[in-house]
């Protein structure tokens, strides 16, 4: 396993649990981090990297015991992060800063970081603004270079942070074009809001509510869960708003009324059946979570 915690916890200062008893094991290939805002995803990626101390559990990464001070700092020297909030150097250069990160992550053969950074320009599509100030850098070209700059020393496991927040449409295609092609050959953990991002470039998912985790599986498992009770529905006479009782994935509002695409297993006459997408299969387990206040873990493999 590349990533094993086992009942994994952490108490921030102030009494707030962040993650309660988190079991999670990845092997390989990329895997999307769900939840919703404030559900423990920072807090758990920040663990992972060596970056926060748990409260009480286990962490292994890479086959290193993040409970060592050993494990820890082979961790910190082999594995790569773009965290939600990246600081660059605005003064330095993109090839300089990754110059930089070189030396920190030990690569101290300057040819050999040389070579480096030339491949992790190049591969996150740079190579004409490496020379370049930071400072002047787009939204989309400082992401590109903080993937680049996780990927330095070659690590076998990469964990990033909502890394297409804030990306226009174009440039986040492009992003995830370049983080479908970092999941071969290592393993990736990729926080995200965004679930056409995990629907079209993660194969599993995990979500946590709460600091829990409350599913991990593949991520067509995910939108099986609202299979035969995804809905669009368009009230019609005296009733207005969604039906009671229902998810309410979407609503579309035209000139003729509104439209609603919900998950529920008691659908409204009139309803029309789809076929889920990932939003709606969220929806429902997320749904599903909050109604029953669950305990348990659903599917987590
Ligand atoms: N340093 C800290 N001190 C105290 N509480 C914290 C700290 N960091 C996070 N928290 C709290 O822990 C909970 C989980 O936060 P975390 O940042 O892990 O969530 P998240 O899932 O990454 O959210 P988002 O989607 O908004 O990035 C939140 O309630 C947050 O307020
Ligand atoms: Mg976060």
């Amino acid at each position: 396993m590349n990533i094993t915690t086992e009942q994994l916890t952490k108490v921030h200062p102030g009494g707030l649990c962040a993650l309660d008893a988190v079991d999670l094991h990845i092997e390989s290939g990329t895997v999307g981090l769900l939840g919703a805002n404030g559900a423990g995803k920072t807090t758990l990626l920040r663990i992972l990297t060596g970056v926060l101390r748990p409260t009480s559990g286990r962490v292994h990464v890479a086959g290193h015991d993040l409970s060592t001070s050993s494990g820890l700092a082979a961790v910190k020297r082999t594995l790569g992060y773009l965290p939600q909030e990246l600081s660059l150097y605005p003064d330095l250069t993109a090839r300089e800063f990754l110059d930089y990160i070189g030396v920190l992550k030990g690569i101290h053969d300057r040819r050999e970081r040389r070579r480096q950074v030339d491949e992790r320009i190049t591969e996150v599509g740079l190579s004409d603004r490496a020379g370049e100030r930071l400072a002047g850098f787009s939204g989309g070209m400082k992401r590109r270079v903080g993937i680049a700059q996780a990927l330095m020393g070659a690590p076998t496991v990469l964990i990033v942070d909502e890394p297409t927040t804030g990306l226009d449409p174009h440039e986040r295609m492009r992003f995830r074009t370049l983080l479908a092609g970092l999941g071969r050959g290592r393993t990736v953990l990729l926080s995200t809001h965004i679930l056409d991002d995990v629907a079209q470039t993660c194969p599993d998912v995990a979500v946590l509510a709460s600091g829990r985790l409350v599913f991990h599986d593949s991520t067509t498992a995910l939108v099986s869960r609202a299979a035969g009770c995804t809905y669009v529905h368009r009230p019609t006479g005296h009733a207005e708003g969604p039906p009671p009782g229902a998810e309410v994935v979407s609503a579309v509002t035209t000139s003729t009324g509104t439209e609603y695409r919900i998950v529920t297993t008691s659908p409204p006459a009139g309803a029309r059946p789809v076929e889920p997408s990932l939003d709606d299969g969220y929806a429902a387990l997320l749904g599903a979570d909050v109604r029953t206040h669950s305990t348990s873990i659903p599917t987590v493999r």
